[in-house]
């Protein structure tokens, strides 16, 4: 059978390239305009015609490599920047408006007019539901005779090892308005699950990302070690033991945390090499999570290829920054069905 084809836009380091191939899509062309994601995403997906900048992608560009008209295409799936609209973002009282990221969704509406594409899917926090954006944007589909529908899904429903909210939009050409998916995992995948069977980090074994975490002073390091094991934080210390920035820090309790065997880890961010941002912490080493397991705790198989020779930083925000495979998947195959029962 012929596989539906997909175009993914914003590609990063291809988390969700690696969802649409697992679900049976064959992608045909992303966009990514850094250099470290780029290579990362075309170390796992060599056979995808990758640009750079979004802002030269056209129904003109795409031919040159592919025989396509519009309306051909399958999927048009999306992940634009999200900083803006993040609740972090808004926390530091950083301004989410004035943000250039922000406007680059209206290139995903510009691409949809030229491809036309059966189905359109985009992803990202939950932030940008309540802006002005997602409203033109949805009105300007309309227009161009699609059914939309959204919702906030959790990635832990569809087994990710997880907590993460997302936004998931759908738009289908047609009289159909589409369905969001229904959650996939009633039982959620733990940190156990994808955690515990590793080698350790110095083992002759363990992959080059297994060995790539933040390091601490010792004043640090002696606090973390006094950490409770198996989901403890620095509240456990008590005041006097916390250091004196951490005292000041109320309500970021998750600080200096460590994440528990049998639950779900909290959201793998940019900063999740680095437990000053957050609970990352392994749950009973007294150290940072890994880069292999902050990979791993996004849903990508063992063995994606991420930079290893870029700095911690760069790979940790291209491993924070993805839609985790499984999540990605989980909506492609709906998407899938719903082309379906479309013909
Ligand atoms: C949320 S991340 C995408 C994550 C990706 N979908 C994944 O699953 O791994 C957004 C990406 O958009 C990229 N980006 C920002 N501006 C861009 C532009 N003008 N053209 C192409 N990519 C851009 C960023 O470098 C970043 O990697």
């Amino acid at each position: 059978m012929k596989k539906p084809i997909a175009i993914d836009l914003f590609s990063g380091c291809g988390g969700l390239t690696e969802g649409l191939v697992q679900a049976g899509f064959r992608v045909i062309a992303g966009a990514e305009i850094r250099p470290e994601a780029r290579s990362a995403y075309q170390a796992n997906h060599p056979r995808v015609r990758l640009f750079d900048d979004v802002r030269v992608v056209s129904l003109c560009s795409i031919q040159a490599r592919h025989k396509i008209e519009r309306g051909q295409l399958d999927l048009l799936a999306a992940c634009p920047p999200c900083q803006g609209f993040s609740s972090l973002r808004t926390k530091n009282h950083t301004n989410p408006v004035r943000d250039q990221r922000n406007n680059l969704i209206f290139e995903v509406l510009r691409i949809v007019g030229e491809l036309l594409p059966k189905a359109i899917l985009i992803e990202n926090v939950p932030g940008l539901l309540t802006n002005w954006r997602i409203d033109d944007f949805r009105r300007a589909l309309k227009k161009f005779g699609y059914k939309t529908n959204q919702g906030v899904l959790d990635a832990a429903d569809f087994g990710v090892p997880q907590r993460r909210k997302r936004m998931i939009f759908i738009g289908l050409l047609g009289e159909v308005e589409p369905s969001i998916p229904e959650a996939t995992h009633a039982v959620p995948v733990t940190v156990r699950d994808v955690l515990q069977h590793l080698p350790s980090w110095d083992a002759n074994d363990a992959p080059v990302l297994h060995r790539m975490r933040q390091r601490f002073s010792p004043e640090v390091q002696n606090r973390i070690n006094c950490i409770p094991k198996n989901g403890g934080s620095r509240r456990h210390l008590g005041t006097e033991a916390q250091l004196d920035c951490h005292k000041r820090q109320q309500g970021f309790n998750d600080v200096y945390g460590r994440l528990s065997w049998d639950k779900v880890s909290v959201t793998i961010t940019r900063s999740c090499h680095n437990p000053s941002k957050g609970r990352y912490l392994h749950p009973e080493e007294n150290r940072a999570l890994t880069l292999h397991e902050a990979m791993l705790l996004q849903g990508f198989p063992p063995d994606y290829i991420l930079p290893t020779d870029r700095g911690i930083e760069k790979t940790a925000s291209l491993i924070g920054e993805a839609f985790p495979p499984p999540f990605a998947s989980a909506q492609a195959r709906h998407i899938r069905r719903l082309l379906k029962d479309r013909v």
